[in-house]
């Protein structure tokens, strides 16, 4: 086998090459802030008021990077998420700078509610013989709302996170009716109920006031449900399918790559501060470490990976051309 290994004959063997393209990087966009502002659990990564947000876009867009996600930090929250769907809230202001200002920029927004209720779950709560809990179908109606009115902001693609049974169904006949059939949804269609959402907790502000996410995240040990979810959401018409975290649920990944369709995987807060926490006490080489997550994460099958090292990578990319 060492023959192939030589130096020169290695690169030619190569079998899987990250690129640019294979990347989006997810923003924080905080209404309440006037300048960027650190996030202590992920060193590296800011929360940016909606005024600056553009030019950070702009600067990655020149770097390589052609995606980002958007998350927001609304001013107020309440029981019903209603500054979600604000047609002057956070995400969407946002949207239409970028889209503005940086054209060329494929904009992704979470369409979920946790940011922007007072209790932190994703949708509407209510009483169940499970004591109060995520509602499914009252959610419906609200994801609908938020992403028409991230569609109406000008958002490329939506991307809902909640994990409620149906919503790419509902998103999809809502978006067709309200005139948005051109928008993509980028269905988090197999999203586990994970402790590596840590980090995301304090970057987002979005923790919860009570309970868990465990009665609509799947859980970590379960592989059938888990390809199954990714099936229902291509069912139901995402055009884009995502699994997450990525890189503790490669097997996972593999399997939903043989659905058919494009699918992304999402690298979350908790794998990157891994990395960088050991990475800063000189434990790991950054660069090498996380180079190698991302390249397995595209061997298990991903098109497209979610990643807050992406403007980090592009700079990496340039270098070893
Ligand atoms: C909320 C949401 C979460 C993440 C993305 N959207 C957290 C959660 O479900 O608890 C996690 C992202 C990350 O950890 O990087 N729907
Ligand atoms: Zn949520």
């Amino acid at each position: 086998m060492r023959r192939s290994r030589s130096r020169n004959i290695q690169p030619l063997l190569r079998q899987v090459t990250l690129s640019k393209n294979d990347l989006i990087a997810p923003l924080f966009v905080d209404e309440n802030l006037v300048a960027p502002r650190p996030i202590d659990s992920m060193p590296g990564q800011f929360r940016y008021p909606p005024g600056t947000i553009a030019a950070l876009v702009a600067e990655l867009y020149g770097k390589g990077i052609r995606a980002v996600l958007l998350f927001g930090i609304p001013k107020t929250k309440d029981e019903d998420a209603r500054s979600a769907w604000d047609p002057d809230g956070v995400v969407q202001q946002a949207v239409r700078r970028i889209k503005t200002e940086v054209p060329g920029m494929v904009v992704i927004t979470d369409v979920c509610a946790c940011e922007y209720t007072d209790h932190g779950h994703c949708g509407i709560i209510g009483r169940t013989r499970e004591g109060m809990d995520l509602l499914n179908d009252p959610s419906l109606e609200l994801m609908d709302r938020i992403a028409i009115s991230h569609a109406r902001s000008g958002a490329d693609i939506v991307a809902p996170s909640c994990m409620l049974d149906g919503v790419v169904g509902s998103l999809r006949a809502a978006l067709d009716n309200e005139g948005f059939e051109e928008v993509l949804i980028m269905a988090y269609s197999t999203k586990f109920s994970s402790g590596l959402y840590g980090p995301f907790r304090e970057a987002a502000d979005s923790g919860f006031a009570f309970g868990d996410r465990t009665t609509y995240q799947i859980n970590p040990a379960n592989r059938r449900e888990a390809v199954l979810e990714s099936q229902l959401d291509a069912d139901e018409g995402a055009d884009i399918l995502m699994v997450k975290p990525a890189g503790f649920y490669l097997d996972i990944l593999a399997e939903v790559a043989g659905i058919g369709l494009p699918v992304a995987a999402f690298q979350v807060s908790g794998e990157y501060s891994m990395i960088r926490a050991a990475a800063e006490r000189g434990w790991l080489k950054e660069k090498e470490t996380v180079l190698e997550s991302l390249t397995c994460i595209k061997r298990a099958g991903a098109d497209l990976i979610l990643t807050y090292f992406a403007a980090d990578v592009a700079g990496w990319l340039d270098e070893q051309e």
